[in-house]
């Protein structure tokens, strides 16, 4: 089994590449199936997630040419099976995205039900009521869910709660639908943006997406199209606070400032320094960081998909901090690890208490998801000593060479698969 093994104290310092966003290629790569000539993508993060949607796709018959490490030829002309698999949905959830691909071009398809998630219940109850309002007739059967359509229309739906997941589906069905649907108190994410605009190069016509109104006309076909993914937003924050951690200076290249906002408030209220180039940040933190209050929320709020990551930081920060998750029931998984690591933070219901240690000590922990894994990492970076970080599948699922980028700002950090290795690293960078 893989692990990480950080030995901290090294301040990061240099300039880090940001990848495209994995979110957005997710859905991106789903919904190219929905044109019957081909699609070339770039800017594809090679990470796990998407390998695994790459191979749904195959599996249904898609063309999937790889052009290079982060760019992709999709041709779906020969799709065979309108049925996703439970082994892929049980690797990643958003596997499902191709329930709205397949419905809006075939008006026909069915995937494994989701299962629960790491981070708290996750229903789709939003998702099937937008499919419903178009007209297709949705059943759960067997553990699995069918939607099919005679023909799917246009249709005015009120999202009742404000769900990524859920718009870009619906989108995604509505944009082959027969005339307009309206999505209300939809989702404003950057990568609900980007895979407007990615249908819309395909000959979809979405307007209004980034605003809580999106209006969809359908149309019979959709097109070839050449289209490249926006960086990653949460990839771009977790370096930006392993910045604030580790006390260092990292320019984060390749980046919609914009998109960062959020982010980077939080790290100037918290005493760093923050300035935005044209697609550049650089974040400095060269004082003792200081509390802050956060609420985790639906963009252009703070993300919860940072969560983990600033909740680690405020652990070493001056004072008493608070932050609350709206989003997801159970995303608090890792505050257990941290505590082996030193952190004093209370966990009540969707808040926590944290009281700022003044610094971490390193421990073996082990990463109970995506990016609170990434978070033990940060802490690993900031700690005394030696952090042995277990289960970094998850990591691995979001964070493309998560361990190198690092490397080259200065982190002793290395993937070890043996203990004979982890002493190797001890007695090296001892
Ligand atoms: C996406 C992201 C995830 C991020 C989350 C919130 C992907 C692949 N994943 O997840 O990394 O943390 O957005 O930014 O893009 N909800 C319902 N019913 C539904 C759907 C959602 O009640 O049908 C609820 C969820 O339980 C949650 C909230 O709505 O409380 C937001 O979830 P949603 O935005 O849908 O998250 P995902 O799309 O699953």
């Amino acid at each position: 089994m893989q692990q990480y093994v950080t030995r901290g104290g090294n301040p990061l310092v240099g300039e880090v590449e940001i990848g495209g966003a994995k979110n957005a290629a997710l859905a991106i790569l789903a919904a190219a199936v929905m044109s019957d000539e081909p699609v070339l993508i770039e800017n594809v993060p090679d990470v796990r997630d998407v390998s695994v949607l790459l191979d749904a796709m195959k599996r249904i018959g898609a063309h999937v040419e790889r052009i290079d490490r982060h760019t992709y030829k999709i041709d779906g002309a020969d799709i065979h099976t309108l049925s996703v698999d439970y082994e892929f949905i049980s690797k990643i959830r958003a596997s499902y995205y191709l329930l709205g691909a397949l419905l809006g071009k075939y008006k026909q398809a069915q995937v494994a039900f989701p299962g629960g998630c790491d981070i708290g219940s996750r229903p789709i109850d939003l998702h099937l009521k937008g499919f419903r309002l178009l007209g297709a007739n949705v059943e759960i059967e067997h553990g699995l869910i069918k939607a099919e359509a005679d023909e799917l229309k246009g249709s005015q739906i009120y999202l009742d709660k404000v769900s990524v997941g859920a718009t870009i589906n619906i989108m995604l069905a509505a944009s082959m639908a027969g005339g307009k649907t309206t999505i209300e108190n939809a989702a404003k994410e950057p990568h609900v943006v980007d895979v407007a605009n990615f249908l819309n190069s395909m000959g979809a016509n979405i307007k209004g997406a980034g605003t809580d109104v999106i209006r969809i006309n359908g149309v019979e076909s959709l097109h070839a199209s050449e289209y490249s993914i926006i960086p990653d937003q949460i990839e771009a924050g977790t370096f930006m606070f392993a910045a604030a951690a580790t006390k260092g200076d990292i320019m984060v290249k390749n980046v919609i400032p914009k998109h960062l906002e959020a982010i980077s408030s939080k790290l100037v209220e918290m005493g760093c320094e923050v300035e935005e180039f044209d697609d550049a940040v650089r974040v400095v933190c060269s004082k003792e960081l200081k509390s802050t209050q956060v609420t985790t929320l639906a963009y252009p709020g703070f993300p919860t998909d940072m969560q983990p990551q600033i909740t680690t930081v405020l652990g070493i920060a001056q004072g008493t901090s608070i932050v609350t998750e709206s989003i997801f029931e159970n995303r608090y998984r890792y505050v257990d690890e941290l505590s082996r690591m030193g952190a004093s933070i209370k966990v009540e219901g969707n808040t926590a208490i944290i009281y700022g240690v003044e610094k971490y000590t390193g421990a073996h922990v082990s990463s109970p998801d995506l990016r609170a894994g990434a978070a033990l990492v940060i802490a690993g970076l900031c700690a005394d000593g030696v952090t042995i970080i277990d289960d970094i599948y998850y990591i691995q699922r979001g964070y493309e060479d998560f361990e190198i980028k690092l490397r080259s700002l200065g982190a002793a950090i290395e993937i070890t698969d043996s203990e004979k290795e982890i002493q190797k690293f001890i007695l090296k960078t001892g």
